[in-house]
C-alpha cells in the first residue's frame, strides 16, 4: 500500500516514483538525504510534489554521516582490495536505515531504491533493510521493468508527463556517477574498457598532481581517540574536518584512484574515485597509530582490517560481524590521540611529524646515540639465539633451504 522510496530527484528515481505508483497502485513516500553530493536536495521536494508524492523527507544527513560511519570505518584505516577506500558502501547502510524508519514512522510496508539488478548497492540496501525490519518488502524496479535503456526511459516520461527537463537531464554526464562527503565515483562510459584512460575533464573534485601548485600545503590534524577533531588548532564536527581536507586534498591533486574491483554480485568492474579527504585522512591516522598503538595490537588490527573492509563492501554494516569487528577496533583506539603533521604536495600526502601525550616512543631507548641502561644489547644475544633453536636443529639434521 505504501511503499518509501530513495529518491534523488534525477529522472531514473523520478520515473520510479511514477512506475510505482502505477504497477503497485500505492503511495509512494519519498526520501532524500544531504549527504554531501554536492547538489541541492531542495529541488527535490518540488519535483515530488509534481509527482503528486503527499509525504516527502528531506534531510540533512551529512554530520550523522561522516560521525556514525565514516569516522568509525576510518578508526580501521579500512581499505577494500588494497586500493579503494569505500566511499559508497559506507553510505548505504545510514540510508538503509533512515528508510526503514521512515517506513516505521508513516506505516509503510515496503521501501525501494534505484540501484540496478547487477551492482552491490542493492545487495547493501537490501541486506541492511531486512536486517532491520525482518518482514520488509523490498521493490527493485530495475530487476523488474523493462525501461533498461535511455530511449525506454525517456519515451516513458514522456507518456507520463514526466517533464525530462526537471529530471535534470541538461548535462548527463556519460558516468554513472555516486557522490557524498567521502568521495565521487565514476563507472560505465568509455571506463568500461579497463586500458581506456579517464579523460581529465572526468574528474570533479581534484586538479591534476600536474597541474597543482609547485609550493607544499601544510596542515596539522589533532586526533582524539582515533578521529580526528582539529585542523590547524581550530576544533571542527566530523563532516567539517572531511569537508574541509576533500578541498585542500583536491587542490594538491589527492586522491584519484584507477581500479577494477570484484563485486559481491560476482563480477568485476572498473571503476575511478576521488577521495582528497579521505586519503589524507588514512595516511594521518596511521602516522598517529604509529607512535600510540603497542604493536601486537597494531598488528592484529592490520589483520582483521581486510574482513572488516569486506563486510562493509559486500553490505553487511547492519550484522554481528561489524558489531563485533567495530568493537574490537574502537577498544584499540583510546590512546590514538596526538596530533599529526602532512605536507600536500602534487598528489602525495607526506608525513612531516607526529607527536602524542600518549607515545610509546622512547627516545632514551631507541637512540643510537650511548644508551642509559634501559635496553642492554648483551640480552639481543640470547634472544636471537634462542629464536633462532628451530632453524638451527633444522639445518643441523640437513634440512634444505630451497
Ligand atoms: N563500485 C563502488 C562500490 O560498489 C561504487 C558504486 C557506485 N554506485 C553507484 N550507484 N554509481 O562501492
Ligand atoms: C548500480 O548497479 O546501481 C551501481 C553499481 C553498484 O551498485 O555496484
Amino acid at each position: 500500500k505504501k511503499v518509501v522510496l530513495a529518491y534523488s530527484g534525477g529522472l531514473d528515481t523520478s520515473v520510479i516514483v511514477k512506475w510505482l505508483q502505477e504497477t503497485y497502485n500505492c503511495e509512494v513516500v519519498t526520501f532524500t538525504a544531504d549527504i554531501g553530493q554536492g547538489e541541492e536536495v531542495e529541488p527535490a521536494r518540488a519535483k515530488a510534489k509534481a509527482l503528486g508524492v503527499k509525504e516527502i523527507y528531506i534531510e540533512d544527513l551529512r554530520e550523522e554521516f561522516v560521525r556514525d560511519y565514516v569516522y568509525p570505518m576510518f578508526r580501521a584505516n579500512t581499505i577494500y582490495e588494497g586500493e579503494y577506500l569505500l566511499g559508497t558502501s559506507i553510505a548505504r547502510p545510514l540510508i538503509a536505515k533512515r528508510l526503514i524508519e521512515i517506513a516505521n514512522q508513516t506505516g509503510a510496508d515496503a521501501i525501494s531504491h534505484g540501484a540496478t539488478g547487477k551492482g552491490n548497492d542493492q545487495v547493501r540496501f537490501e541486506l541492511g533493510a531486512y536486517a532491520l525490519k525482518p518482514g520488509v518488502k523490498v521493490i527493485a524496479p530495475w530487476r523488474e521493468w523493462d525501461l533498461n535503456s535511455r530511449e525506454k526511459l525517456m519515451a516513458y516520461c514522456q507518456q507520463h508527463d514526466i517533464p525530462v527537463d526537471f529530471a535534470g537531464q541538461k548535462k548527463k554526464s556519460p558516468y554513472s556517477m555516486d557522490a557524498n562527503l567521502l568521495h565521487i565515483s565514476y563507472e560505465g562510459g568509455i571506463l568500461e574498457d579497463p586500458w581506456a584512460e579517464a579523460e581529465e575533464d572526468m574528474w570533479r573534485w581534484s586538479v591534476s598532481p600536474e597541474a597543482a601548485p609547485d609550493e607544499p600545503t601544510y596542515v596539522e590534524l589533532t586526533f582524539d581517540q582515533g578521529d580526528i577533531v582539529a585542523i590547524d588548532g581550530v576544533p571542527m564536527k566530523p563532516h567539517e574536518v572531511l569537508e574541509k581536507l576533500n578541498k585542500m586534498g583536491g587542490d594538491n591533486g589527492i586522491g584519484r584512484l584507477d581500479i577494477v574491483e570484484n563485486r559481491y554480485v560476482g563480477m568485476k568492474s572498473r571503476g575511478c574515485y576521488e577521495t582528497p579527504g579521505g586519503t589524507i585522512m588514512l595516511k594521518a591516522h596511521r602516522a598517529i597509530e604509529s607512535l600510540t598503538l603497542d604493536r601486537e595490537e597494531a598488528h592484529l588490527k592490520d589483520e582483521l582490517m581486510p574482513k572488516y573492509a569486506e563486510v562493509i563492501y559486500n553490505g553487511y554494516w547492519w550484522s554481528p560481524e561489524r558489531r563485533m569487528l567495530q568493537a574490537a577496533i574502537d577498544e584499540t583506539q583510546r590512546n590514538v590521540s596526538g596530533v599529526v603533521r602532512l605536507k600536500l604536495y602534487k598528489g602525495n600526502v607526506i608525513v612531516a611529524g607526529r607527536q602524542s601525550d600518549q607515545s610509546l616512543f622512547d627516545e632514551s631507548i631507541a637512540t643510537f646515540e650511548d644508551d642509559a641502561g634501559a635496553y642492554d644489547q648483551k640480552d639481543a644475544e640470547g634472544f636471537i639465539k634462542l629464536n633462532a633453536l628451530r632453524l638451527r636443529i633444522a639445518a643441523g639434521k640437513g634440512r634444505k633451504q630451497d
